[in-house]
């Protein structure tokens, strides 16, 4: 009876729980950083809004949330193979990268806790969603028979480490991005409900207002810390994290679209739309936004995409390994190419916009 759930193609560590999925460049990261630095961070220049900020997580708005309705209760043996495929990843990828950030606040949380009292309640309170978050979907995954043991994912991952700074500006896009994601994914689901392949999706209205909150959150954090946002370097490096979060979901939903095909959107449009919503939602904080709007932004990414597949073709054909690398070298290197061409695109001074942007 198990058996009939069962895809051939996805690996097992033990009956029940999924081999997780290969590390690629392409995968959400998991962090650490310079604790003691974040430790002594002087937050008083932003600190009545960081407050204000706790209070709402305080309220702990989704409390109640979270809660497995009648609708999970079925089996979910009529879903095609391939749907199934495409649906299980997603929730892979969307479990993984919430429990990454469950794991990384709450290490925030522990280690601050003494030195910077309010910080560390605050990342401990993002901690719990996303604890939520994560579980909410591991628990989906469970419902076909493949869930991820996230003991193991803990010990297993290669932790990538960034200073204060960097970790302010990837998780504060993240977690705008992903506000985005959500809820571009709710309305369109609202609109065909036809489409709406399973009943966690219902629950993303909600959801992606705690990532909205938790984007407020680095946003007030940065606030208290204007040296990471009003400097050279500062530009320099909120371009690269912009290129780096856009460009990395870009490839990899556009070379892979199956899920969103499932689901009856079009990739390329959603990720036009996210990338131009989170875009706009950074020039309320960061100094630059990445000319998004531009051909050009898009048609560089476009050809990573074909390099990418074509790379893709090269390693599944029979070529000798060492053939192989002569073949993949100049995809390699227009990839680069393109990459550092987007990098030094224009960019748009955020500055006036700030405040104005919703
Ligand atoms: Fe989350
Ligand atoms: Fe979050």
């Amino acid at each position: 009876m198990v058996d009939s759930l069962k895809k051939p193609g996805f690996e097992e560590l033990r009956p029940g729980i999924k081999v997780p999925a290969k590390e690629t460049i392409l995968s959400p990261k998991f962090y650490t950083t310079d604790f003691d630095a974040m430790a002594k961070m002087d937050i008083s220049p932003n600190e009545d809004e960081l407050r204000a900020i706790l209070e709402e997580f305080r309220a702990d708005y989704n409390r109640h949330h979270f809660v497995r309705d009648a609708e999970f209760d079925q089996s979910w043996d009529h879903m095609d193979w391939d749907t199934r495929k495409q649906f299980v990843e997603f929730l892979e990828r969307s479990c993984t990268s919430e429990f990454s950030g469950f794991l990384l606040y709450k290490e925030l949380s522990r280690k601050l806790k003494d030195k910077n009292p309010l910080l560390a309640e605050c990342f401990g309170l993002m901690a719990r969603d996303e604890a939520r978050h994560a579980g909410f979907l591991n628990k989906a995954m469970s419902d076909f028979n493949l869930s991820l043991d996230l003991g193991f994912l803990t010990k297993s991952r290669k932790y990538t480490f960034f200073k204060p700074e960097f970790i302010f500006y990837a998780t504060y896009l993240s977690e705008k991005i992903g506000y985005w994601r959500y809820i571009r994914i709710y309305r369109h689901l609202q609109a065909n409900p036809d489409k709406r392949i399973y009943p966690i999706f219902r629950f993303f209205e909600n959801w992606c207002q705690d990532e909205n909150r938790h984007g407020d959150f680095f946003d007030a954090l940065m606030k208290a810390q204007p040296q990471y946002l009003n400097t050279w370097k500062a530009r320099l490096w909120c371009r690269f994290f912009l290129l780096a979060v856009f460009g990395t979901m870009y490839i990899r939903d556009t070379q892979e679209p199956g899920f969103y095909e499932v689901l009856g959107i079009d990739a390329r449009e959603y990720e036009t739309y996210v990338i131009q919503k989170t875009n706009e939602t950074a020039g309320r904080v960061f100094p630059v936004m990445l000319d998004v709007d531009s051909p050009e932004f898009y048609q560089r990414l476009d050809v990573c995409v074909q390099n990418n597949r074509d790379l893709a073709t090269i390693v599944a054909s029979k070529t000798p390994k060492v053939l192989q690398i002569f073949q993949k070298l100049p995809l390699y290197a227009s990839n680069a190419w393109q990459l550092l061409r987007l990098y030094l695109m224009k960019p748009i001074a955020s500055a006036p916009a700030q405040g104005t942007v919703r």
